[in-house]
């Protein structure tokens, strides 16, 4: 088979990722629509190539040796309405659509329910996958339909809410990684609904009854205050956001966390009911476990504004970066005995 007409190789992919780090593609191709994707997709199996798909690279991590095989980097483009309820809109965007920009345009239209998700970098096919969520929302509140290529087939097939089986930070496409590849997501969004405020943070500053738009705009502020916004600026900038998932534990555990807080004095432990035990705050037990924010080893270390953000400030590797990680997750376990989990993706290996 021809290979396709755009093929690059040995493409550095540090600069298409937030944390600005680890080696080439080996083979690399900007799919900028379904049939590319799929022909693209074809031609690697038929010649034995490993498959990788980027989105922003704002929750990627780049080995230091580059990613074997074909990286398809998502460029599809387009966002349309499907259809149109009394007060539902159902909105269909195209993987490779900026996620803020999709965020700011349903705010514009007066559609409710993506707004505390305002400043989360990165593009729209990614959100399903680990269910992206921010200040009290997530994407499954609106998820109703992902559109996929089924690896098996190669067929595009649409799966629903329901079948996607998200839960905090997951879904069924992170449980069973390289089966289906995210074309477009469709959100079901409330025409002229209110912002949603339950997370404390937006509850204490938003006024009264306010706009989504003044949802929004708190909502980056928020989030630029802690350095989780793209700004060229930032000194903290180059990081995939959150490094580690707040862990879910159960009550035994819990309670044990509680026991030695109290012991060592920490005060109380910020925890939050979940589905299937009790949430606890991992930048929290980062802080307590001997990392404070801004703590650093080299060219890597944590941000200054954010315990939770793992950042690299230049100059550094993928392996000090990996390294680091471990040793903040060991500190928590041997401190707590709690397992953080990673939660930036590491290219060609997870
Ligand atoms: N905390 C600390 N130290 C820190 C950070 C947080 O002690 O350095 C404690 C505080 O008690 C604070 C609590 O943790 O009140 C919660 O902190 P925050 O509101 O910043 O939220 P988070 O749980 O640390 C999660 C998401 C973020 C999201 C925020 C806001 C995960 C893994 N992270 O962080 O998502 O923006 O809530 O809703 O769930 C991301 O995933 O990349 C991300 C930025």
């Amino acid at each position: 088979m021809k290979a396709p007409r755009d093929l690059q190789r040995d493409v550095p992919l540090a600069p298409r990722t937030t944390l600005e780090l680890g080696g080439p593609a080996e083979l690399f191709l900007e799919a900028r629509s379904l049939e590319a994707l799929q022909a693209a997709m074809r031609w690697a199996e038929g010649e034995g190539h490993p498959v990788t798909f980027l989105g922003g690279g704002s929750n990627a991590i780049v080995p230091d040796e580059g990613v074997r095989g074909l990286v398809v980097a998502m460029a599809t483009r387009g966002v349309e309405v499907t259809r149109k309820d009394a007060d539902t809109v159902h909105v269909r965007a195209q993987a490779g659509e900026d996620w803020g920009a999709f965020v700011s345009r349903a705010v514009g239209e007066g559609w409710a329910g993506v707004e505390c998700l305002a400043g989360i970098p990165g593009q729209v096919g990614s959100t399903p996958i680990q269910n992206v969520g921010a200040y009290g929302q997530d994407v499954s509140h609106t998820v109703v339909r992902v559109g996929c290529i089924d690896r098996l087939s190669g067929e595009r097939v649409e799966r629903s809410a329901e079948e996607c089986a998200f839960r905090y930070r997951d879904s069924d496409f992170k449980r069973h990684p390289g089966r289906f590849v995210v074309t477009d997501v469709t959100f079901a969004l409330r025409e002229g609904g209110s912002p949603l405020l339950t997370y404390r943070e937006l509850v204490e500053r938003a006024p009264s009854a306010p706009s989504l738009e003044a949802v929004r705009a708190l909502v980056v502020d928020l989030r630029r205050a802690k350095s989780m916004v793209l700004d060229p600026t930032d000194p903290n900038r180059r990081s995939a956001g959150s490094f580690f998932t707040n862990p879910i534990v159960d009550a035994e555990q819990a309670a044990a966390v509680a026991a030695i807080a109290a012991r060592r004095e920490l005060g109380p432990v910020p925890e939050w009911p979940a589905e299937g035990g009790v949430k606890l705050s991992a930048g929290w037990l980062i802080e307590r476990a001997g990392f404070p924010k801004g703590s650093r080893r080299g060219p890597v270390g944590l941000s200054t504004k954010h315990a939770l953000a793992v950042v690299h400030h230049g100059g550094g590797t993928t392996a000090e970066l990996l390294a680091f990680g471990e040793a903040i997750a060991a500190a928590v376990r041997n401190e707590f005995g709690v397992t953080l989990e990673r939660e930036p993706r590491l290219l060609g290996c997870d």
